[in-house]
């Protein structure tokens, strides 16, 4: 039997590079990923082995980029959110976000809450977006919830205590970088690594469907021998 990509996690690189290489602000490049973020999750949607795609948006880290950016990130998901809670309800798609939500404005908060409630009872696809996410952060946060309410630290209640209790596996990395730049590190720790020198804004259902035709003929082991 071939291995479904149950689980898809995607870091979204290279949005900058692909707008400077055409003469225009890295902003440009952001907003044509957004469109790819709606495009790859559509097509996930439409395949029903997928069962849930999370996606790198913005990172503890992201904070540190030149304030504009940040602030022009903000308003692109608050946006993105608002104009996209008709495609979430209409491919029957769950929005869970992951992250640390506390620093972000109480405007784009609410926004989030609101599609993350107005999905709550869709069936298909679970749609995470990572947001001021780092998977060290999400590691000692569940640590601390546990330690709080004095449960014992195990692989499982870890795991049930983090934003993201599913494991992934199949993760893919466009822009041309080879490494995990802090993205769901617990889950990912069987994961097939796929990365792409492709820029996001350039990422196609065509590639995501070479990738996952690949992947469902690679032989996973989880540490035993077949
Ligand atoms: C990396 O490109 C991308 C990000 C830091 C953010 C990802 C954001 C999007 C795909 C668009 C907005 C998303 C939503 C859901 C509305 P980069 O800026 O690091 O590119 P570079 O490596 O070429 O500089």
């Amino acid at each position: 039997m071939s291995n479904q990509p149950r689980h898809i996690a995607i870091i979204m690189d290279g949005n900058g590079r692909w707008a400077e290489s055409k003469g225009k602000t890295r902003t440009f490049g952001h907003e044509k990923g957004a469109e790819v973020v709606r495009t790859i999750t559509t097509y996930c949607a439409t395949h029903p082995e997928i069962e849930r795609l999370t996606l790198y948006a913005f990172s503890t880290e992201n904070w540190k980029r030149p304030k504009l950016e940040v602030e022009f990130l903000m308003k692109l998901l608050e946006k993105y959110l608002k104009n996209e809670l008709p495609t979430y309800l209409e491919g029957n798609i769950r929005f869970e976000p992951i992250g640390d939500l506390s620093l972000f404005s109480s405007s784009l908060r609410k926004t989030i809450t609101h599609v993350r409630e107005a999905t709550e009872h869709c069936t298909g696809l679970v749609q995470s977006l990572a947001l001021n996410y780092g998977g060290q952060d999400e590691i000692v946060r569940a640590a601390n919830q546990l330690c709080e309410a004095n449960a014992p630290i195990t692989t499982e209640s870890l795991t049930q205590a983090l934003d993201c209790p599913s494991d992934v596996d199949l993760l893919i990395r466009t822009g041309g970088d080879n490494r995990l730049s802090n993205f769901l590190l617990w889950q990912s720790a069987y994961a097939e690594l796929f990365f792409t020198d492709t820029l996001w804004p350039d990422f196609s259902e065509n590639e995501l469907n070479d990738i996952i035709r690949k992947f469902k003929t690679v032989e996973r082991r989880f540490g035993g021998i077949n």
